[in-house]
């Protein structure tokens, strides 16, 4: 048999994986998992605090749905519904579309991945309005196909040397400290009245919650001034909900959050139960203004993928997860509150939900601290928590929604070790040259 380890998948995997898929954090490689519970290669045990990116807010290992794969890959795992029905595709858009918010009649439309459902939520919105401007905002990630990294605007490396990336995209100001909402609403009406006909903008895309950007919150009169300017202007507004959806801030959709309606829904990530699904809901009109063939794949709507999206629904319905993402996200947000009390570096803590941003900052500046955030991540990795940090020094606090407290206990107990030891000077500058992040 061949013998794997941390280090020589690391070694190998750097041999053969074109380095631009994979973000330096950690030597480490998953062998297992269970619940909120993760294992290495060398034995070693985790608390994972990032869900594979978002990628398992069912945890790891979930038996219902590895059972309910294998029953369908028993029968047919799949045939391509670019041609010929299967049942799942069926029965998962009409779930999803009971899910999504608002009462009028919709449609899901199936990509393999997050980024191609954002490109297909461009393309319906062009099409369907006949306008081809898009605006976005600055810092979003939408994905990394091209229409979705052309709307994107968060990182250099990103777009170097690729171009050109699809035309006609206008990026404003998300709301932050250093911008606030009234402010960013101002610059798009500018645009409106100088250089952007209003009349030739297709849709605005937004990530209600600026996840990437360091899972920041806007006030919510932002999204619901921006409601009304696509209202005014016909304009379509689009929710990016690929990471955030699916019960991680407490409710379906993020976007419930902040008392408005999206026009179109863009999903990915968890919804696949794992196994790689995108999808776009919305009105019937707009999901039908494209004819066929031309945003089909042949593995979208993918039979076994769907049974297992499916049963992801099923459980998180039958388990109230909306529930215990916000009872547990508050316990969590609590103990950060006490952590915050103790250790002056620990900067705002925010979030809904089990999805947390804690930004971690130079006291005498009370500006974002890299470095600090780095050792800290670094340490955790070291002594078996699963942490990362966004936009450089936001700790990404987003723990499967079925982690126990016991675990969320063990995993705050680990961060005030590190966090202890970080602020007595014991984590050594060294460790900087491991993890990088981006
Ligand atoms: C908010 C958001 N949109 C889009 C994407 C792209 O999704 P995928 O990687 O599944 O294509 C991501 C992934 O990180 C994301 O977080």
């Amino acid at each position: 048999m061949e013998n794997l380890n941390n280090y020589n998948i690391q070694k190998r995997a750097v041999d053969s994986i074109a380095k631009t898929q994979q973000i330096p954090y950690s030597p480490v490689a998953f062998e297992k998992g269970e619940g909120a519970i993760l294992f290495d290669f060398d034995g070693k045990r985790y608390i994972d605090f990032l869900s594979s990116a978002c990628s398992a807010n069912l945890g790891h290992g979930n038996k219902e749905i590895a059972q309910a794969v294998k029953a369908q890959m028993d029968k047919l795992t799949q045939y391509t519904f670019a041609y010929f029905n299967t049942a799942p595709p069926m029965q998962l858009a009409e779930k999803l579309c009971s899910i999504a918010p608002g009462n009028s009649p919709k449609k899901a439309l199936f990509s393999c991945t997050g980024s191609a459902a954002m490109d297909s939520a461009i393309k319906v919105a062009r099409a369907y309005t006949g306008r081809n401007k898009l605006i976005s905002m600055e810092g979003a990630y939408h994905g990394s196909t091209y229409g979705a990294l052309s709307v994107s605007a968060l990182s250099l490396n990103m777009r170097r040397h690729i171009g050109p990336l699809i035309p006609e995209v206008y990026h404003f100001h998300y709301p932050t400290d250093e911008y606030n909402w009234e402010k960013c609403i101002e610059e798009i009406e500018h645009a409106f009245s100088y250089y952007l006909p209003p009349d030739e903008v297709a849709a605005i895309i937004i990530e209600p919650i600026a996840a990437d950007m360091g899972l920041i919150i806007p006030p919510e009169e932002w999204i619901q001034s921006l409601r009304k300017l696509c209202d005014k202007y016909k304009i379509l507004l689009i929710s990016d909900e690929i990471q955030l959806a699916l019960c991680r801030t407490g409710k379906w959709f993020a976007t419930e959050n902040f008392g408005i309606e999206a026009d179109l829904y863009v999903m990915g990530k968890a919804l696949g139960g794992g196994l790689p699904l995108g999808a776009l809901i919305g009105k019937k009109e707009l999901l039908d203004c494209l004819e066929p063939p031309a945003h089909t794949f042949t593995l979208s709507g993918n039979t076994t993928v769907c049974v297992a999206a499916l049963k992801n629904i099923e459980i998180m319905e039958r388990i109230d997860a909306n529930k215990l993402s916000i009872e547990k996200g508050n316990y969590l947000k609590d103990k950060f509150l006490k952590l915050k009390k103790k250790y002056d570096f620990i900067g705002d803590i925010r979030g809904f939900g089990l999805s947390l941003g804690v930004d971690i900052i130079n006291p005498s500046t009370g500006k974002k601290d890299p470095k600090a955030t780095s050792k800290i991540c670094y340490e955790c990795f070291k002594r078996g928590l699963i942490l990362i940090f966004l936009n450089k020094s936001t700790l990404r606090i987003q723990p499967p929604l079925v982690i126990e407290y016991a675990e969320i206990d063990e995993a705050m107990d680990l961060l005030e070790n590190v966090m202890q030891d970080y602020s007595n000077g014991a984590i050594s500058d060294s460790v900087l040259n491991e993890i990088k992040g981006w």
